[in-house]
């Protein structure tokens, strides 16, 4: 069984099915050109921690990975969970590299305790991270790249710790450290940056970005063949209904094949796609209301109008004051929409709103 198939992000070339452009945009920037932070931004399942995962390990540098996907369900991120994120991925990095730990000894809120870093959540005592950085700097004669990876979850710190300024005391002084910063709710990130309001510690900085797209139809049939189709002497030319009703996002087209390679039935392997997309996209969305649960009706009938067919600005309106039978501000309107946009679950074509991928309008209509 060819591993294109395997749901992990993948973290070998080798594994990583096209990206070459993509990935050696990333491998310039945090490399070569040693930009201080680098963006991946792409729909959810796109590619995103397979292309990082694949680019640190080309670049042969030592990393930090914060998987802040795992709060996408919460309210609230707390010190706490976020420096025991840094402390896991610190630890991984001492046990490779013993000598780190000389650079974090005397960093208060830091204890050693044997080979085991341990790091202090709570009041003045707590660990910063400017320290820790400025430790990590000093230790990495090449660079360090560290990964924020759907990095818009951290605009759910609370508890008087902000990353930015920390961004952007790393970006200004510490030469050694590259940061890669990835979002599925490209708005969100953007939001959380704020490089474009000068109030922000980030404003005005340059970074690097690069973007990830949905595979196009002639990409998704060579990734179903290259996944291994045609290995396995499996006669499959079905390529068009796949991408019919799949798209080209390469988590679902990964599902499918797996589907696939276990039914050899191409409705059922389809049809099963679909439902697993399904129950995921609708789980994902209640994560999205959790903070919404006033205008909850009001945003899944935005959902199912956009579904049913693209729709404008003002048909979006009148349908949802239809439906809810009561009038509804422009200005609620254009909040919705925005909000919607910022999490990547509509886009806009040519003045026209759109589910963001064919799987999301599936997830409503149903
Ligand atoms: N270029 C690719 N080649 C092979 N598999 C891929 C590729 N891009 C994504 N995948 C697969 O799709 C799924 C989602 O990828 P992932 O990197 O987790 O996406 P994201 O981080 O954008 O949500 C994983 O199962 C991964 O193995
Ligand atoms: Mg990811």
């Amino acid at each position: 069984m060819e591993v294109l198939f395997d749901l992990r992000p993948k973290y070998t070339k080798y594994d990583l099915f096209d990206r070459e452009v993509e990935l050696s945009r990333v491998i310039e920037y945090v490399g070569r050109l040693g930009l201080p932070i680098t963006l991946v931004l792409g729909f959810r399942r796109v590619g995103k921690s397979s292309l990082i995962l694949v680019a640190i390990r080309e670049l042969g540098l030592p990393s930090i990975y914060i998987d802040l996907r795992k709060f996408e369900e919460r309210q609230y991120l707390s010190y706490r969970d976020f420096v025991l994120e840094i402390q896991r991925e610190v630890n991984n990095l001492t046990s490779r590299f013993p000598g780190l730990i000389d650079f974090l000894r005397n960093i208060s809120g830091v204890s050693i305790m044997g080979n085991q870093v341990l790091f202090s959540w709570k009041g003045s005592g707590r660990v910063s991270l400017a320290s820790l950085l400025d430790a990590l700097n000093d230790w990495a004669s090449n660079g360090v790249v560290i990964v924020f990876d759907e990095a818009q979850e951290l605009v759910k710190a609370r508890g008087g710790f902000n990353v930015l300024p920390v961004l952007a005391y790393a970006y200004d002084n510490l030469r050694r450290i590259r940061f890669i910063v990835s979002g599925s709710k490209m708005g969100l990130l953007y939001r959380f940056l704020r490089i474009r309001d000068p109030e922000s510690p980030l404003f005005g900085r340059a970074m690097g970005v690069v973007e990830l797209s949905p595979f196009t139809r002639d990409q998704v049939a060579e990734f179903l063949r290259r996944g291994g189709f045609e290995e396995l002497g499996i006669e499959f030319r079905d390529f068009d209904a796949v991408y019919e009703r799949l798209g080209g996002i390469p988590g679902w087209l990964t599902y499918f094949g797996l589907r696939y390679y276990e039914y050899r039935d191409l409705n059922k392997a389809i049809n099963e796609t679909v439902s697993y997309a399904i129950a995921l996209i609708r789980q994902e969305f209640n994560n999205f209301l959790t903070d919404k649960v006033a205008a909850r009706d009001r945003y899944l009938t935005i959902m199912r109008i956009v579904a049913r067919e693209c729709a404008g600005w003002s048909e979006i309106k009148n349908g949802l004051e239809v439906e809810l039978g009561m009038e509804i501000s422009d200005s609620r309107i254009s909040e919705y929409l925005r909000q919607l946009l910022d999490s990547a679950w509509i886009v806009k074509v040519d003045n026209k709103y759109c589910p963001a991928e064919p799987l999301i309008g599936a997830a409503f209509r149903t």
